[in-house]
């Protein structure tokens, strides 16, 4: 963890920004795979590393903001326990690392609590999103169930969200790290995508090197020859000649930092000639989009410049046709590109997604639009300096999806369909980069970017 004064002015600026009220913050459970003691690689909740920073299960932090008091609820290990997992710290040394002054019990828990609503003051809590901390907040609530996601708290979230968007040193830091590792995941794909080889071996290969290096990957590994699916983790094809490979992962450094990187290559490492000019221009988004980023731009906007890059692109090669502002304008493009050009990350690969992401993607000037694509841009807000996000335009052949538009003749007036349909197979491009935003433009997380031109992928193989 970090020095424990870096977790107390976090609370502190939680709590001044709060101003009164009871902040309620589950740490995580073991969460049980097949019976009660087999568990999951235990994962601490993102807002306790935040601001507590101790990496155990079984741990709760109060912090009643009107006595200006924090305390760290949670128990000793017991002989038993010791037995099985060897020595701990005790509460009272993992409560002074994240500088602490007061422990209790994990079974005073409801008491402290009742004891503050009963004096009036409002409990503040954040979505839960485990069952185990559901059930232990309706006990401390008296909540039923579906009156418990009406009453978490916007406050707390809009603080929540105010202080982990804008990453500091220590934060960045980490980020590098998962970085490195990250980019050690994607250079044993680009370097072993060869003819014959399972896509299972080199999914294996790179989550055995996001454990070696941290604390495992920051979510489940795509990697596939049909890189249009877009959470493609089936992983039981054999690398072709000549196929696309298209790979999204990332690693979390051994303090839970993300990093999130896709790269797609061709099996064999020759781009054929449609490869190659499709490639070119999810490339050409990427880049452009790495140059509009700056403070004060909205997210929103930097994705609809990156969608404009891929329809002229797609215009020039005849798979669209019309005045390409408009297009964009209308979505027509989203047949192509599906997705959003980008999220928040830090903690969470997704950062903070459990908050909701009217809140970390959006706010008060900018809200979520409904159209197809850009309703699935998961940040549209403005940019401040601090921000942690990726960029990862894509381009894909979705053939239920190119039937079905075709079939209903939807922006027809932009879409060749004639011309699409030859280009079913070609499978789905994926380019993606992580970034921080600093005051004068953009800054590309680790220390080199990852291969990307064309002619750099295709040297691998020389
Ligand atoms: N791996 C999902 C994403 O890139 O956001
Ligand atoms: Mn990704
Ligand atoms: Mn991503």
């Amino acid at each position: 963890m970090f020095e424990g004064h870096i977790y107390s002015q976090r609370r502190q600026r939680l709590m001044n920004q709060m101003g009164s009220g009871l902040l309620l913050l589950p740490g995580n459970v073991d969460a049980p795979r097949n019976y009660f003691s087999n568990t999951y690689a235990f994962r601490q909740d993102s807002h306790f590393l935040y601001f507590v920073g101790l990496d155990q299960p079984d741990l709760w932090v109060v912090m009643d903001v009107d006595a200006g008091e924090v305390v760290l609820f949670g128990d000793d290990w017991t002989m038993d326990d010791i037995i099985w997992t060897g020595p701990v710290p005790s509460l009272s040394e993992r409560a002074y690392r994240s500088n602490i002054d007061s422990v209790r019990p994990l079974s005073a828990l409801n008491t402290y609590v009742s004891s503050r609503i009963k004096r009036g003051q409002a409990l503040h809590f954040l979505p839960p999103y485990r069952m185990e901390n559901r059930m232990r907040l309706l006990e401390l609530t008296g909540l039923s169930h579906h009156q418990l996601d009406a009453c978490v708290s916007v406050p707390f979230i809009k603080a929540v969200v105010n202080l982990r968007s804008i990453k500091g040193p220590e934060e960045i830091e980490a980020l590098q790290e998962a970085s490195a590792i990250g980019y050690e995941m994607h250079m044993a794909v680009l370097k072993g995508a060869h003819p014959g080889v399972r896509e299972q071996d080199l999914a294996g290969r790179i989550e055995g090197i996001a454990w070696s290096k941290g604390s495992g990957v920051s979510f489940a590994s795509i990697l596939s020859q049909k890189g249009e699916v877009l959470h493609g983790h089936d992983h039981s094809g054999v690398l072709e000649k000549g196929k696309l490979l298209l790979c999204d992962a990332g690693a979390e450094s051994n303090l839970h930092y993300a990093s999130d990187f896709t790269r797609t290559i061709p099996v064999g490492g020759r781009f054929n000639t449609v490869q190659r000019a499709l490639y070119q221009l999810v490339l050409d988004a990427n880049n452009r989009a790495f140059e509009c980023i700056r403070p004060g731009v909205l997210y929103r906007d930097v994705h609809l410049e990156a969608c404009l890059v891929l329809a002229e692109g797609l215009k020039s090669m005849g798979l669209m046709k019309g005045d390409m502002q408009a297009a964009v304008q209308s979505g027509a493009h989203a047949l192509f590109m599906v997705h959003g050009l980008g999220h928040m990350m830090g903690l969470d690969v997704h950062d903070m997604e459990d908050l909701g992401e009217a809140y970390v993607g959006y706010d008060d000037e900018i809200q979520r639009s409904a159209q197809f694509g850009l309703r699935s841009l998961r940040l549209g807000r403005r940019l401040q300096t601090g921000f942690v996000l990726t960029i990862e335009p894509g381009l894909y052949f979705i053939p239920d999806l190119i039937r079905k538009w075709k079939a209903e003749q939807i922006h027809s007036d932009f879409i060749c369909y004639g011309e699409v349909e030859r280009f079913i197979g070609t499978g789905g491009i994926r380019l993606e980069d992580d970034v921080w935003v600093g005051e004068t433009g953009a800054i590309r997380l680790g220390q080199n970017r990852l291969p990307i031109r064309p002619d750099e992928i295709e040297a691998l193989y020389r």
